[in-house]
């Protein structure tokens, strides 16, 4: 890796001119740029002009001390590390200079090899902060004020489409697997809305049972059913005005369909157990991790909900799919959590490897993860909480004398553990239509209801 490395900008602050030549000499044979300085004044000088990654200082010198040069660097933010060189190698000089933030010294006469070394890890980590800092300038740059982080094309087209699309009062359905931000956007379009002053009101239509449902989102009267000891008003009326978010629409059974159709149509509703129309007026973004389409076309959600609810569609692109979001997403969740830390390029190399099956939720994760467990400021790939399963994906033990039905019985089923036992994932995951894993597995055991 060393000889891949191009040579290291380096500064020589030196008075000692045979000392200083010798150096950068030595310095320039193993393929480093070396600009030699001999004071303070001139050291600070070459700062001012040129960018270097590593300054050699020597602490005593005619117009001050090496100390200042280091104060400079701090003021600057310069991405430059500073090796101390010192004949007067005292303990407090060292620790003074360590804590202003000198990379490391070296006392006089200093051994070559040494050096050398030191000047190539000092090199790195003047590399690293100068990515994270380009990262974050990044992001800084674009994000907008909301907090979305999306460089990766799609990603700015769909951004672009909500701004365009957020002021209109037309019904938006957002799509996405599980993670990817849909909540995020459905916040976004509200804010940048007319409604903005008016409630954003959130179910998860997937996580209410269904009776539940019904009460929740059209309220009840008072002794429609046991235990409707009040009136209740539903979420139709507390989002008067603003937006009433419908999390994994897909998930709503077909006589809530009936009465969302219902009531998008004619802009009231009625109470369960009530017979006065209620009147709303509220602005429908919904959201489902499912494929409408299929779900359609397999008569599990209606059509003529669909048309009502898709006034335009946003897809939200798998995190996989926007690779080039992948360390921007990263130092944006860090910052929050642990900005002094860095990400080295192997982490990154490995953050853009994985498949994320959790999507942006899963990075966040990693990332909180990592800050608590990487012991260093600088997070390495073996600090990444990455999902073991994925990296073993594809490792299946063979064994021998089975048949090759059973085979692929087992392998199915190894599959279908990886997926937790999510069908959908599997038949996708083994690249086979999910019809032909419900032939080859037989009904799905009925799954706990929630
Ligand atoms: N582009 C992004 N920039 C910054 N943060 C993001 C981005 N996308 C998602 N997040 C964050 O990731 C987390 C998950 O996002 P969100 O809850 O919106 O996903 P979701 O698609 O609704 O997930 P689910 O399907 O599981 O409900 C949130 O903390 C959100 O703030
Ligand atoms: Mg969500």
């Amino acid at each position: 890796m060393a000889d891949e490395t191009p040579g290291v900008r380096m500064l020589v602050v030196e008075d000692d001119r045979a000392l200083s030549e010798i150096v950068c000499e030595e310095l320039r044979a193993r393929g480093h740029l070396a600009v030699a300085a001999e004071s303070v004044a001139d050291g600070l000088e070459h700062l001012k002009r040129s960018e270097f990654e590593v300054a050699l200082v020597d602490l005593m010198l005619p117009d001050g001390s090496g100390i200042d040069i280091l104060k400079r660097i701090a003021e600057e933010g310069l991405p430059t590390e500073a090796i101390l060189l010192t004949g007067y190698a005292t303990v407090d000089t060292a620790i003074q200079a360590m804590k202003l933030g000198a990379y490391d010294y070296v006392t006089k006469p200093a051994r070559m090899e040494e050096l050398e070394a030191l000047v190539a890890k000092a090199a790195e980590k003047s590399r690293l902060r100068r990515e994270n800092a380009h990262l974050r300038r990044r992001l800084e740059g674009h994000a907008p004020a909301d907090g979305i982080v999306g460089e990766d094309a799609a990603m700015r087209e769909l951004l672009a489409t909500v701004e365009r699309v957020a002021p209109s009062d037309l019904p938006v359905l957002i799509q996405g697997e599980s993670g990817t931000g849909k909540e995020l956007i459905a916040r976004a379009v509200h804010r940048l809305s007319a409604r903005a002053a008016h409630p954003f009101v959130a179910i998860n239509c997937g996580a209410v049972p269904e009776s539940l449902l019904e009460s929740e989102l059209f309220g009840h009267e008072k002794g429609a059913f046991t235990g409707a000891l009040l009136r209740k008003p539903g979420l139709f009326e507390v989002a008067d005005k603003g937006v009433l978010f419908l999390d994994e629409v897909g998930a709503a059974s077909p006589s809530v369909q009936a009465r969302l159709l219902r009531a998008i149509e004619t802009s009231e509703f009625l109470r369960v157990g009530g017979a006065r129309p209620v009147r709303t007026d509220v602005r429908l973004i919904s959201a489902t991790n499912k494929n409408v389409k299929a779900e359609m076309a397999e008569g599990r959600f209606r059509e003529d909900l669909y048309d009502r609810l898709n006034g335009v569609t946003l897809k939200l692109p798998p995190l996989r799919e926007r690779k080039g979001d992948i360390a921007l997403l990263a130092r944006h969740f860090l910052d929050r959590v642990a900005p002094r830390k860095r990400l080295s390029p192997r982490a990154i190399e490995a953050l853009q490897a994985y498949a994320w099956p959790g999507n942006v939720r899963e990075l966040q994760m990693v990332m909180q993860r990592a800050a608590i467990l990487g012991q260093g400021e600088v997070l390495d790939a073996p600090d990444l909480p990455l999902d073991a399963r994925d990296q073993n994906w594809k490792t299946v033990a063979v064994k021998t004398g089975l048949s090759l039905a059973e085979m692929e019985r087992e392998y199915i089923e190894t599959v279908l553990r990886q997926n937790d036992g999510h069908r959908g994932k599997t038949a996708r995951a083994l690249g086979i239509d999910p019809k032909t894993l419900y032939n080859k597995l037989g009904p799905e055991r009925p799954r706990k209801k929630t």
